[in-house]
């Protein structure tokens, strides 16, 4: 069964989705650069393994690597970023090249970076959406493994807008991280 580690840097719901709805692939660690998330106390809760560390004070490079080491440790196979909120260094992608997705709340290429659903909505869009990609050096830029559309309602804020897109990221990202694995 390949083996995956989710990073994340927040409250860590579609970690929980990858999780619950693990089929074909099992998460054997959640790391996050951000020791209070929410996700970590989640993944504790459910019994996973996890690895915290923050790299104020230590520096990128040495958060990396302890990231690594733990990720090796663990044999992950797969990384599967989930709310990671940090760009992995051009060095560490190299290491895992090929071996890591993300999830990002738009439909890529449009709207990469931040404030995807402020953005969308401003530019009067009628459709937003969820995409799973590849992690390059680049942001928000990897070959784009599945989408799923989300229609924007008449009246939707960021807020509701995002809470909707949430609620396909949940289906989509189980489902692509297990078509990835099986590829
Ligand atoms: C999700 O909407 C995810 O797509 C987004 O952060 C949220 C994390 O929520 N990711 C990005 O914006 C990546 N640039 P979660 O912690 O509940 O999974």
């Amino acid at each position: 069964m390949p083996r995956v580690g989710v990073l994340l840097s927040g409250r860590g719901s579609n970690m929980q989705a990858l999780v619950e709805q693990a089929a074909g692939y099992e998460v054997v660690l959640v790391a996050s650069d951000r020791p209070e998330a929410g996700g970590l106390a989640s993944a504790r809760e459910a019994g996973l393994a996890t690895f915290a560390l923050s790299p104020k004070g230590i520096g990128k490079a040495a958060f990396e690597a302890a990231l690594d080491d733990a990720l090796r440790e663990a044999d992950v196979a797969v990384i599967a970023l989930a709310g990671y909120m940090r760009l992995l260094s051009p060095a560490f992608v190299a290491r895992w090249v090929g071996r890591i997705l993300n999830i990002h709340p738009s439909l890529l290429p449009a709207y990469q970076g931040l404030d995807t659903h402020a953005r969308a909505l401003a530019a009067r869009e009628r459709e937003a959406g969820c995409s799973v990609h590849l992690v390059t050096d680049e942001l928000d830029a990897g070959e784009v493994l599945g989408q799923t559309r989300v229609p924007i309602e008449p009246g939707d804020t960021a807020e509701t807008l995002a809470a909707r897109v949430l609620v396909a990221e949940h289906q989509l990202y189980p489902r692509v991280l297990k078509d990835f694995v099986h590829r």
